[in-house]
């Protein structure tokens, strides 16, 4: 959802108020040493990271500190200028995890004017910069310094974030810098319900230090666990806290704060080798990414050469699909999109080539409902303008630089890509590595996979696109579509336009003189061949949509394309997770219509060492590298970028959960067929 941006003002210092709550977001002239005092030497960072045990776990080998309050970034550039000094002077660290947290954004504006007063930091305002978020609530994950450090900026309320958090090991956050206005200035943020948080997601041991030594603050963190030191505060002020979390008894399941046990996402915290089946968008992303982390991959892929399924098409849109409200779905794509496009800028800046075009989506309004449905989504303003904003008639001609009388909803981020050529480079910046074989023509047996498995070493992902409901993984609901592009001609009029359109279908501008037209939808049909009758149709379903477009209805019937299989899900959203035993999990869970309390559940048995990453329906292009990234943080124990109630929404279990939930016939109504 949108959020507004907060309203600053500098004073003639260089130092940022926030109008609204009349505060300062740091000292004037000593904004970095307070960070350094406040923040850094108390929580003893430099130590902590010079001390730091290197162990064989990718997740044990990380430091998470978490932060309230993002406000101009200073605290995160300052701690990242110390960890790159350490590491340019040789030193071996954990890698840095940042978490941190903004109700009020900052605009880029502000926050670049904001840390031009401390110059030595602008290496890092720089290398944010292209990669801030849109004012957009939920996570953003950024990578800096070749990935060695990650920020999670969640962007929202924070009594709305931090429950999202996801903590299914024993705690999270190494540090806490509790920042944030002085409670006085903002008594909503400091209460009861944020200690409890801090101390939920803290490790044991983990410390906590803040500037404030305001009584609320004291007498709210001892009472969630934690054992406080008296120490002296920055420059005048007398006192600060410093608290170290010690009292686990807080986290016990009884006080309903770990995540639902039936939802539980296992970790292999020794994991070292990943085999992933398949060859498409699904598997290439995880392969880049696990590559990135320094495991070992593994590929099998049943075609003769990667990306001959559906990712095989020449040219493919690249947009999210939101409605007016902010639904668990809409959720997925907002996310899933604004990830994807940093993904793919990082995969462009690494060298990756691959036909794309960030030319912009028009969703136009081709007849009165579509326009109505469009104007409510204008009207409830759940959305960012960044991310999709109205626009008349003639802006989107002007837009698309062809006569299109509609008004419309424009992406503007989007565009198209040539998933083929993405997956290969994917697979070609894995490769590079060193640590990704790839066999073409190859696949595992189930025999094979559960000896594979039982190494807590190794893992098996299943990136098996519309061939999964073929395999052994066990009794999930998929829905199998198949699906046509053309691949047409450019006209004269139609060789003019200048951004994707959709509609009931999909248009691309010419690529070599060639539009693609997508797409037919053939329910339960598996067979790939192309169909001149589906050509006809598919054309026919552009020119009755787009009838006030004299250029399309010029279009002659296209001669080719290509029909690939998509795999949904009776919800439309990703399967990302273990793959579950579903046997067991029905007989688990087969009363939770009783209702009663998450936590007297058992956690979720699934098949050891074996997950899954499928159903990107027909949106593959903005969901896959999301899911990736949650599927890979998830097997390595490393924070999750995405919040809980996204995470459960895409367990593959959740079809299960909900006829448990529900009291229907989980067998009767998914798998009967
Ligand atoms: C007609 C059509 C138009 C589309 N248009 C768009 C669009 O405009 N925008 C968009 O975002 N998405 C679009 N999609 C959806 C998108 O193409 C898919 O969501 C995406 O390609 C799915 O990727 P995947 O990796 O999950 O599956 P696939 O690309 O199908 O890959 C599956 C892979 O698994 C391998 N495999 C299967 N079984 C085995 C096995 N047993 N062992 C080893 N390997 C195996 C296959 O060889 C294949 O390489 C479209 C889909 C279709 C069909
Ligand atoms: C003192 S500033 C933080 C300074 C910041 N750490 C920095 O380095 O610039 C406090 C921040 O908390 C944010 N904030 C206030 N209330 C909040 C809430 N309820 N949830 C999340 N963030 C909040 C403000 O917008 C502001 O950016």
């Amino acid at each position: 959802m949108k959020l507004s941006h907060a309203q600053i003002s500098f004073k003639s210092s260089g130092t940022p108020v926030a109008d609204d709550f009349s505060d300062v977001y740091f000292l004037d002239a000593h904004g970095c040493a307070e960070t350094d005092y406040v923040f850094i030497e108390q929580n003893d960072l430099l130590n902590r990271w010079l001390q730091f045990e290197l162990s064989d776990s990718i997740s044990a080998n990380v430091f998470v500190i978490a932060e309230t309050g993002f406000g101009s970034g200073l605290n995160f550039f300052q701690t990242l200028h110390h960890y790159s000094q350490l590491l340019e002077q040789g030193h071996t660290l954990p890698r840095l995890y940042f978490l941190s947290t903004e109700k009020f954004p900052m605009t880029m504006a502000d926050l670049q004017q904001s840390i031009a007063v401390y110059p030595h930091l602008s290496k890092w305002v720089d290398e944010l910069l292209p990669q801030y978020p849109m004012a957009l609530t939920g996570c953003h994950r950024m990578h800096l310094w070749n990935g060695l450090v990650t920020l999670d900026l969640w962007l929202g309320d924070i009594h709305d974030t931090l429950p999202q958090w996801l903590n299914e090991h024993d705690g999270l956050v190494d540090a806490w810098f509790l920042d944030g206005f002085a409670p006085s200035r903002n008594p909503d943020m400091w209460n009861e319900a944020l200690f409890t948080q801090l101390a939920r997601l803290s490790k044991p041991n983990g410390t906590l230090s803040t500037f404030t030594a305001a009584s609320i603050v004291k007498r709210g963190l001892v009472k969630a666990g934690y054992k406080l030191t008296k120490t002296k505060g920055f420059r005048y002020k007398r006192e600060m806290i410093l608290a170290t979390f010690t009292e686990l008894a807080i986290r016990q399941p009884t006080q309903q704060q770990h995540s639902i046990p039936y939802y539980a996402r296992p970790a292999q915290p020794l994991l070292k080798h990943v085999t992933i089946l398949g060859g498409g968008i699904a598997a290439g992303c995880l392969a880049y990414l696990l590559t990135q982390q320094g495991i070992e991959v593994t590929v099998h892929c049943k075609d003769a050469a990667l990306a001959q399924g559906a990712s095989g098409n020449d040219l493919g849109g690249f947009y999210p699909q939101l409605n007016a409200q902010a639904s668990i779905a809409s959720q997925v794509h907002a996310a899933s999109f604004v990830y994807a496009r940093r993904f793919y800028d990082a995969l462009l800046s690494q060298g990756a080539e691959f036909g794309h075009a960030w030319c912009g989506v028009l969703q136009v309004g081709f007849n009165d409902k579509v326009q109505q449905r469009q104007q409510n989504l204008i009207d409830q303003q759940v959305w960012p303008a960044d991310l999709i904003q109205g626009v008349s008639a003639s802006q989107a001609s002007e837009i698309a630089q062809v006569e299109l009388p509609y008004p419309a909803l424009f992406i503007e981020q989007g565009g198209w890509i040539s998933p083929p050529q993405l997956v290969k480079a994917m697979f070609a910046l894995a490769q590079q590595t060193g640590l990704c074989q790839i066999n073409t023509q190859s696949t595992l047996s189930t025999d094979v996979i559960t000896n594979l498995t039982s190494d807590p070493s190794q893992a098996v992902i299943y990136a098996t696109g519309a061939e999964s409901a073929r395999l052994a993984i066990p009794a999930l609901p998929y829905r199998l579509v198949r699906g046509q592009v053309e691949r047409a001609l450019a006209s004269t009029q139609s060789t003019n336009l200048q951004t994707v359109l959709c509609h009931k279908g999909y248009f691309t501008p010419a690529v070599d003189g060639i539009h693609a037209l997508g797409s037919t939808y053939v329910k339960d049909d598996v067979n790939c061949e192309y169909r001149h009758s589906e050509a006809q149709l598919n054309l026919a379903m552009h020119q009755q949509s787009l009838v006030a477009c004299p250029w399309i209805q010029a279009m002659p019937l296209p001669t080719s394309g290509r029909a690939a299989i998509r795999c949904s899900t009776p919800d439309h959203l990703p399967l990302v997770g273990a793959v579950p035993d579903v046997q067991q999990q029905l007989i688990d869970f087969n009363q939770l219509y009783q209702a009663k309390p998450a936590h007297t559940y058992p956690q979720a048995k699934n098949f050891k060492g074996q997950y899954v990453l499928t159903g990107l329906g027909s949106r593959g292009l903005t969901t896959a590298p999301l899911m990736a990234q949650l599927l890979v943080s998830q097997l390595l124990g490393l924070p999750i970028p995405v919040t809980q109630t996204v995470a459960n929404a895409l367990n593959p279990n959740r079809f299960l959960i909900r006829d448990g939930i529900r009291r229907l016939s989980y067998l009767d109504r998914f798998t009967a067929s």
